[in-house]
């Protein structure tokens, strides 16, 4: 199939790759001319494991191309995905903008019949607002169906979830709309869910906010452990084995960043206004998450007291692991907050540096982990990437000023790591 794939960010270009590698014919298109000519010099725009190989190997075969040029793309294909980005107004509202330039350049371009999917994180009823704006602004008079398709892949391992998604949502407008999308997704074989546009929609909204809704309960439980003497590890695999639970997302730490969490709760409460719905469930998760990076420094400057003029070492800016996405990163606010208070910061992530460069200009860069606890007072874990969790403890303590760590995200066994002579504080753990 012929398949134009509209916005090059995580969810744009590591969909048109998949479908690429599954045989399809897909140009991916993108208005920054920078990062269309990086991806035909076979660079990568983002970091994601995987990617560039399967870029590489699509693009080499002939299957993948890249181009500046919406009408090429648009013209040449049965099915263009819009994948842009939805970032939120101050008020929480999603800013359709992107969205909606594209619709208006997809009219100008229309030639044939054409399926245009929105697979951007976009709120219920913006499947309307495609349609209509493509149906006032067409040149051709020439049929077309809008589909919702939404995207669950998570960053660092979106080219998993993309091949094995636990589930396909499909809101289509009719049955024969939606089997040409289930033929594009036939060969990846996962359960698939036909459903009408706004359901599709709302589903996407409803599964972030009800897993930052897991993490803001796990985390105020591990608030609860910390004052009872319970192990909040401990709690969310007992909650866990229970299957109307489930393990996942009950890792408790510093609370839920990136693009997508916190920006769709919110995005979703608004959604609940505008509708004359308060959802205050919600509201009190956006309040709990907002709370967990300033508790954590109180915490730190409650023991390092004054932190004015003190060195901490900072391990972790991306705002998860095997990703250089700082989005919403638990990391700048937490730094943000420490510096406020004087303190001076060595930092080391895997590989987000260069993107944190541009956000915190001011603190000190550092090579390794070792080099980042070089003369620290503390060191901060904020993101579990695994090469911490291995980390030649003897020789972390042997190079900091005083070996305390601050654990965010729990990667260490509080027993072994007090017996190795550190002071160790971390979240829902006494
Ligand atoms: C999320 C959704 O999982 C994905 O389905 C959707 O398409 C996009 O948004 P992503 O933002 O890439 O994906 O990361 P995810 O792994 O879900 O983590 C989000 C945030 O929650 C991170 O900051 C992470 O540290 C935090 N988190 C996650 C926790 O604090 N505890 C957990 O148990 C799980």
């Amino acid at each position: 199939m012929n398949v134009c794939v509209i916005g090059v960010g995580y969810v744009g270009l590591v969909t048109g790759a998949v479908f690429a590698d599954l045989g399809n014919e897909v140009i991916c298109v993108d208005k920054v001319e920078e990062k269309i000519n990086m991806l035909k010099r076979g660079e990568m725009p983002i970091y994601e494991p995987g990617l560039e190989e399967l870029v590489a190997r699509n693009v080499k075969e002939g299957r993948l191309s890249f181009t500046t040029n919406i009408g090429e793309g648009v013209r040449r294909s049965e099915v263009i995905f819009i994948a842009v980005g939805t970032p939120p107004r101050e008020n929480g509202e999603t800013d359709l903008s992107h969205v909606e330039a594209v619709a208006l350049e997809i009219a100008h371009h229309l030639n044939h019949y054409k399926i245009i999917v929105n697979k951007s994180t976009v709120p219920v009823g913006t499947g309307d607002l495609v349609r209509n704006i493509i149906e006032k602004n067409k040149n051709n008079d020439v049929e077309f169906d809008v589909v919702s398709n939404p995207e669950f892949l998570r960053e660092g391992s979106a080219i998993a979830d993309t091949l094995k998604p636990d589930r396909i949502v499909i809101g289509a407008p009719t049955q024969n709309v939606a089997m040409t999308l289930l033929e594009l997704y036939a060969p990846i074989e996962r359960p698939m869910l036909i459903t009408n546009v706004e359901s599709a929609e709302m589903i996407k909204y409803a599964s972030n906010a009800f897993l930052s809704t897991k993490i803001s309960f796990i985390n105020m439980i591990a608030d609860l452990c910390e004052k009872t003497g319970a192990d909040v590890t401990m709690v969310a695999k007992g909650m866990g084995y229970d299957q109307r639970i489930g393990m996942h997302f009950l890792q408790a730490g510093l609370g839920f960043g990136g693009s997508c969490f916190p920006k769709d709760t919110l995005s979703l409460i608004h959604t609940a206004r505008k509708y004359g719905e308060e959802f205050r469930l919600l509201e009190e998760v956006i309040k709990i998450n907002q709370q967990r990076v300033p508790r954590f420094v109180e915490r730190i400057a409650q023991r390092l007291n004054p932190l004015n003029n003190k060195t901490i070492a900072v391990l972790g800016l991306a705002f998860k692991p095997d990703t250089d996405d700082l989005r919403d990163a638990k990391s700048v606010e937490l730094i943000t907050l420490l510096r406020e208070r004087g303190a001076t910061i060595k930092a080391y992530d895997p590989v987000a540096i260069n993107n944190a460069r541009k956000i915190l200009p001011d603190i000190i860069y550092c090579k390794n982990s070792y080099d980042a606890a070089e003369g620290a007072d503390a060191l901060v874990i904020v993101t579990e990437w695994n090469e911490f969790k291995l980390l030649n403890l003897e020789r972390l303590k042997s190079v900091m000023q005083q070996p305390i760590i601050f654990d965010g995200r729990n990667i260490y066994d509080p027993k072994r790591i007090r017996k190795m002579g550190f002071e160790y504080y971390s979240i829902g753990r006494k």
